[in-house]
């Protein structure tokens, strides 16, 4: 059977660690899906459409990777997908609180989902798409943490 997992987000906007974590899981299983949580009440900064269309950029050379968007719950959304893996990188100790408590309600409303954690890289241990925004936004050098080929588009929108 074809193991097909989610990486799921915000995605606003996309950095260098959710490609690190979006590329590592494509090598691991064989379809990708990647998740932009379609929720305008959290205020994005990036529209659902942009973030996808970001991310559709920096995952061009990856052939098993699916952007998609959703709303609602992760735990029906994998159900009626097929999806039997939640795939999320882990950044610090501090990440680990919310994302267990996360994966757990996430087993209980669908338990037959797994939640897999990935160690960030520790080149992006650090990093966060709050923390591009505010560099950005104050005339900060954003170019180590966001892929090149959207670099200017992200830094457009954020200046
Ligand atoms: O990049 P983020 O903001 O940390 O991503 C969070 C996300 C999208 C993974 C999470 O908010 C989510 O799964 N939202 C959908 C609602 C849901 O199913 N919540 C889990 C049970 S509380």
């Amino acid at each position: 059977m074809k193991t097909k997992v989610i990486c799921p987000g915000s995605f606003d906007p996309v950095t260098l660690g959710h490609i690190d974590i979006i590329t590592r899981a494509s090598k691991m299983f064989d379809q990708v899906v990647v998740g932009v949580l379609n929720n305008p009440a959290k205020n994005p900064s990036f529209t659902t459409e942009e973030r996808m269309e970001l991310l559709r950029k920096a995952t061009a050379g990856l052939d098993n990777i699916e952007i998609v968007a959703f709303d609602g719950l992760l735990a029906d959304y994998t159900r009626e997908r097929g999806i039997t893996a939640i795939v999320k990188g882990l950044r610090a100790v501090s990440d680990f609180e919310y994302e267990f408590q996360q994966a757990l309600f996430n087993k209980k409303l669908n338990p037959a989902l797994e939640t897999i954690f990935l160690t960030s890289n520790s080149d992006f241990m650090y990093l966060s798409s709050s923390g591009v925004k505010q560099v950005a936004s104050l005339g900060g050098d954003i170019s180590s943490f966001v892929p090149e080929c959207v670099h200017d588009e992200i830094l457009n929108r954020l200046k």
